[in-house]
């Protein structure tokens, strides 16, 4: 019986590298944020959100995010404003009953990019450019798999068939992705003046991609440390009175 627990295990064990070849693993990276102590770098997140603004913003909503929100990574009440009046969004309906243009106040959301999702998939060859504002939480290994799918860009291996509008991209399942490639080096031009390489846009837009989808995360990461220590020193005061509590039984 034991000879034939182990032959199974051993033979599972043989083949799982073959069943985990069928997807691919992004590449992996060290992230400001990841680990018990991880933190956002702001710099980073404002380059970030530079390109998603000058980049991804032309196919992609965040719609959980509001200009004000962007105070959270390091912009004055001021810029704040700035940046949201280069924004039109729709208001009303006024005293005649019309909707009508204005800038956008620090209290609105980004704008959506598309009317409405038919014009969205209408504009993307059939696909809907997803809302990117949960992105990094919504797939499996987000910000390792987002970094790797905007630098997994390459020419279709010999003997794929790519469908007409379709690019080929390594690490989206299936291969075939309707969204073109966005990130090449000097891509944008960083307002901090940082060296704008495909890795470092990629690496800066999927930080700020992070923070949107967990912007208390490093509110998190403070209470998991004050709950450690309080557990720490809980454990060696029970531990302390225990040695108390015997030594004096001992006694008697
Ligand atoms: C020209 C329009 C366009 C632009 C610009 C664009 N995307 Fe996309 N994106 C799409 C479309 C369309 C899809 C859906 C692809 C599909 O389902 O084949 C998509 C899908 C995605 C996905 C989801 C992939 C998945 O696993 O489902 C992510 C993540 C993404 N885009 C990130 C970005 C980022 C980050 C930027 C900016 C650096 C960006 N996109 C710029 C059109 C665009």
């Amino acid at each position: 019986m034991r000879k034939i627990v182990l032959a199974a295990a051993a033979a599972f064990i043989l083949t799982a590298p073959a069943f985990a070849a069928e997807e691919v693993k992004p590449m992996e990276r060290e992230w400001h944020f990841n680990g018990m102590l991880g933190k956002f770098d702001k710099q980073q997140l404002q380059r970030g959100f530079q390109v998603y603004k000058e980049v991804c913003a032309s196919c992609h909503s965040l719609n959980y995010i509001s200009f004000r929100n962007l105070e959270d990574i390091g912009y004055s009440e001021d810029q704040v404003k700035v940046i949201a009046a280069e924004y039109q969004v729709t208001d009303g309906p006024d005293e005649n009953g019309d909707m009508f243009q204005r800038p956008a106040r620090p209290s609105d959301h980004i704008p959506h990019p598309f009317a409405n999702d038919q014009l969205a998939r209408a504009s993307n060859g059939g696909a809907l450019p997803p809302d990117l504002s949960l992105m990094t939480k919504a797939r499996e290994d987000g910000p390792n798999y987002v970094y790797s799918l905007m630098l997994g860009y390459k020419e279709a291996p010999n003997g794929f068939e790519l469908n007409p509008g379709m690019s080929y991209n390594a690490f989206f399942p299936g291969h075939q992705i309707a969204m073109p490639q966005q990130i090449t080096d000097d891509r944008v031009t960083y307002a901090d003046g940082t060296k704008a390489s495909a890795e470092q846009i990629a690496t800066d837009v999927v930080a700020f991609l992070h923070w949107t989808a967990e912007p208390k995360l490093e509110v998190r990461h403070a209470t998991g440390v004050r709950v450690l220590l309080f557990a720490f020193l809980f454990t060696v005061l029970a531990y302390l009175y225990k040695r108390r509590l015997w030594a004096r039984l001992g006694k008697h």
